[in-house]
């Protein structure tokens, strides 16, 4: 039985809260899996407890698993405490709120700009702890904007809470595909003799998304691909791909393998790093405009939209195999995944030539068609020798009964019983700030130039000369 808790989410009013915290929290509601849970938003806007509901039963509609009296039901767990977040009165009348002998997490679902005073705000208030128990904070991304922010934001952090209480969110980490990279690597005795640099010819990671800046032009021309997509969810999949056996499945265990990882990474030469914008075009029959011409963005921004590059990692185990990582908007399709190229047979006696390098290939598909796939040789029928590639396939819809839950109710579940193996720890938020920072530096001074591609397509060309100068090709977009 899991004891009573206080969720209180700042930022209630939010697009996130709106779009996933509160759906996911439902879910977990329907599904019996929240325990008994008083959720109190925090915001600015003149809202009551009636308006709260009322929008939030409007975002519940959506959901495949809304029914109106559990949505009515479960809304009653819900209220409204509306303060500025520099007014110290609203954190000490929030303690009020509070439900006695019971856990107290605090979601900060703010733009980040407002971190500061609300854990300042919380510190202040002395509600760092609750009833002489510890409260665990949970942190939206963007965590920081380079080394320097994320380092200030976790001293101040650190001024009232400790490492143990900070939940630092990667959605990524909540998709049970992610989670999949390290059962399927750790629950096998088949792969993990092979990953290494003497099988593995290269890895590629690629998180490509349809949709553009989507009104986001604020926060992304501060952004750009590099620190929304590749510091977080890009490196933690590779960090996950590449790191060595914990020694337990539990938090410190797997974060202290995460992190080594990722102070292993060796920053790309400049000419290794491709940055480049969409340009205006038709996608799906529909005109859409370029990045430039978006709302809210520069027309002479230099935000990249795309970025591509290679790395790697530089351990005992890795050095030596290149990793590949690319992501942009407004690409062919929605895809993310990691495939593994491994190298050619060593002597070939065949008619036929096998696959080429980089072809015998395994595939885990993150989303959509969550599955995995291993590409190899095998006979061609008839009277000769030919070899022909196959898949070897593997399905999540098809094997298993259950749907995928979404990553927001596996990591709001943890979060309220305190379990923090998906989330990420001060050291690896720093040490994927300290590559990236890294690669920036490298193309400021070199002056990577920023390229165009066409909405709908793979980016880029210049991102496939990346692979092809070394014999290499993307996986198809
Ligand atoms: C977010 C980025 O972290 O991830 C967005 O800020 C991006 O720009 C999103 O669209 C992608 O997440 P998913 O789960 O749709 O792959």
């Amino acid at each position: 039985e899991a004891p009573p808790c206080t969720l209180v989410i700042f930022g209630i009013t939010g697009n996130l809260a709106r779009i996933k915290l509160v759906p996911a929290l439902y879910a977990l509601y329907v599904k019996g899996f929240l325990p008994e849970t008083r959720i109190v938003g925090f915001a600015r806007r003149p809202w009551d407890d009636a308006t709260l509901k009322r929008t939030m039963e409007e975002a519940l509609k959506g959901q495949t698993l809304y029914r109106e009296d559990r949505a009515a039901s479960f809304l009653t767990t819900m209220t409204y405490h509306q303060a500025t977040f520099d007014d110290p009165e609203g954190y000490r009348t929030l303690a009020s709120r509070l439900l006695p002998g019971g856990e107290v997490i605090f979601y900060l679902a703010t733009p980040p700009q407002n971190y500061p005073e609300i854990i300042e705000g919380l510190g202040e208030a002395g509600l760092s702890s609750f009833e002489g128990k510890p409260v665990r904070l949970v942190i939206e991304k963007p965590f920081g904007r380079d080394l320097e922010s994320a380092g200030e934001l976790n001293r101040l952090i650190r001024r009232w809470f400790g490492e143990e209480q900070i939940f630092r969110i990667d959605h990524y980490l909540g998709k049970e595909t992610v989670q999949n990279l390290l059962s399927f690597r750790f629950g096998n005795g088949i792969f993990e003799p092979v990953l290494n640099n003497r099988y593995v010819d290269h890895i590629q990671i690629t998180v490509a998304e349809k949709i553009g800046v989507e009104g986001r032009a604020n926060y992304y021309e501060q952004a750009g691909a590099l620190r929304d997509m590749v510091q977080n969810h890009l490196l933690q999949i590779l960090a996950l791909t590449m790191m060595e056996p914990p020694l337990r499945f539990e938090a410190e265990a797997i974060r202290d393998e995460k992190v080594k990882v990722l102070r292993a990474l060796a920053p790309p030469q400049p000419r290794e790093v491709v940055r480049a914008q969409y340009t205006a075009g038709v996608l799906d029959g529909a005109f859409v405009p370029g990045y430039r011409e978006e709302p809210g963005v520069d027309p002479s921004s230099t935000t990249e939209t795309f970025v591509a590059l290679r790395t790697e990692v530089r351990t005992w185990r890795w050095t030596g195999v290149p990793v590949y990582l690319r992501t942009g908007k407004r690409l062919a399709r929605k895809v993310s995944e990691v495939s593994i190229h491994f190298r050619r047979v060593p002597h070939t006696f065949f008619w036929e030539a096998p696959l080429e390098p980089g072809e015998n290939v395994l595939v885990v598909r993150i989303q959509p068609d969550e599955g995995m796939s291993l590409r190899v040789n095998v006979k061609r029928p008839g009277y000769r020798m030919d070899l022909r590639p196959a898949w070897l396939e593997f399905d999540y819809e098809r094997s298993f009964a259950e749907d995928l839950p979404e990553a927001y109710e596996r990591l709001l579940l943890d979060a309220l019983i305190g379990d923090a193996v998906l989330y990420t720890r001060a050291d690896e938020v720093e040490a994927s700030w300290s590559f990236v920072d890294e690669v920036r530096r490298g193309w400021e001074e070199a002056g990577v130039p920023i390229h165009e591609y066409a909405p709908g397509s793979a980016g880029p060309r210049e991102a496939r000369y990346l692979l092809s100068r070394e014999g290499r090709r993307w996986r198809i977009l």
